[in-house]
């Protein structure tokens, strides 16, 4: 008889086993956050009073876009790493948009719903031409597609570069770096180190929208993938590592237990105490942001940093004296070598 081939698991799926076999520290990737419910909770969080970050990131594009046309001429095109709600985007499309050609916007997200709701909100200020993939995914098919000598716009915001580890951050922006070209811009958005009572604070709202936000990872593995656990049995926790520069969110089991998961038709016993590790979000220093940017083929030409809520709008040029590799897809001499499609 044939073996029974293992169905194939999702990607969520087999992150998740992966995550919670670790004997060490349990963790799910905070990517999973994101479903339909994580997502409105992530929106209410941006409305905490205790929560500056998502304020503070629109508050320096509201002050500073204007100054985009000093450093940017003729953009070809406005692309988004990560949709976000059209609100910080806009004001960035209205500076540009006083220069005598027009230009497309192109949001790039895995979430078709996300890009639906961002055509509708930044139509009236350009062409919207959506890529529904993954970031690096996205941002190589953007690469191949794009025609002309004018420059380009990359932006990254709302500090989404904080859920990184420190020391995958220059790989990731050398990957980034390799689809644009000299003379491309890319402005990214940073959260920076503030006093640790502020930032645990941001992370341990009292209206306990965070801690929901958290829990309902535990929600969403139990409605995709068939598990059992007793959200009331888990505690969220925050933690300002002061090593790392980062803060950490928990989920604390408060009592041994076991439990079933149907997909990976597993069970996984915690200890009363233990933690599943959900999400880092480092926090940076503007001196720290100016080093990745020579580190990955950029450099910076400005740093926007909000009054209120210590944030960072870094805004670099893509160094021309650098040689980088260009992305994948382009290069055509290894794609006969390569292995797999
Ligand atoms: C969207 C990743 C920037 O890390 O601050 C908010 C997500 N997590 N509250 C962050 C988040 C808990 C947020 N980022």
């Amino acid at each position: 008889m044939p073996p029974i081939a293992k169905p194939q698991l999702s990607r969520f799926a087999s992150d998740t086993a992966r995550g919670l076999a670790s004997e060490k520290q349990k963790s799910i990737p905070s990517r999973y956050f994101y479903d339909e419910l994580g997502s409105v909770l992530f929106e209410a969080i941006t409305l905490l009073p205790e929560y500056g970050l998502t304020r503070a990131d629109e508050r320096v594009l509201q002050t500073h876009s204007r100054e985009l046309p000093k450093f940017i001429q003729d953009p070809i095109a406005v692309a988004e790493l990560g949709s976000g709600s059209g609100r910080k985007t806009r004001s960035i499309l209205e500076a540009l948009r006083a220069q005598p050609n027009d230009f497309s916007y192109v949001p790039i997200d895995v979430s078709s719903s996300a890009l639906a709701s961002c055509s509708k909100e930044l139509g009236d200020l350009a062409s919207v031409e959506p890529i529904c993939a993954d970031w690096q995914e996205g941002l190589a098919q953007f690469a191949e597609l794009r025609r002309g000598s004018r420059p380009v716009l990359l932006l990254f915001l709302g500090s989404s570069i904080g859920n990184l580890e420190r020391k995958c951050i220059p790989e990731f922006l050398r990957g980034i770096r390799a689809c644009l070209r000299p003379g491309d811009f890319f402005l990214i958005g940073a959260d920076l180190v503030k006093d640790v009572s502020t930032m645990l604070l941001a992370y341990d709202d009292p209206t306990g929208v965070t801690a929901a936000f958290n829990l309902n990872v535990l929600g969403r593995v139990n409605r995709e993938l068939g598990a059992e656990f007793d959200l009331r049995t888990f505690a969220h926790e925050v933690r300002w590592n002061q090593a790392e520069g980062r803060i950490e969110m928990h989920l604390k089991c408060c009592g041994d237990q076991h439990v079933y998961i149907a997909a990976l038709d597993e069970t996984i016993a915690f200890r009363a105490g233990e933690t599943i590790w959900t999400e880092s979000s480092h926090k940076f220093t503007t001196v720290e942001l100016d080093d990745y940017a020579r580190a990955s083929g950029f450099a910076s030409v400005t740093n926007w940093v909000d009054a209120e809520w210590p944030f960072a709008e870094a805004l670099w040029r893509v160094d021309a004296t650098t040689a980088t590799a260009r992305p994948r897809s382009q290069r055509k001499d290894l794609s006969r070598s390569s292995t797999t499609r």
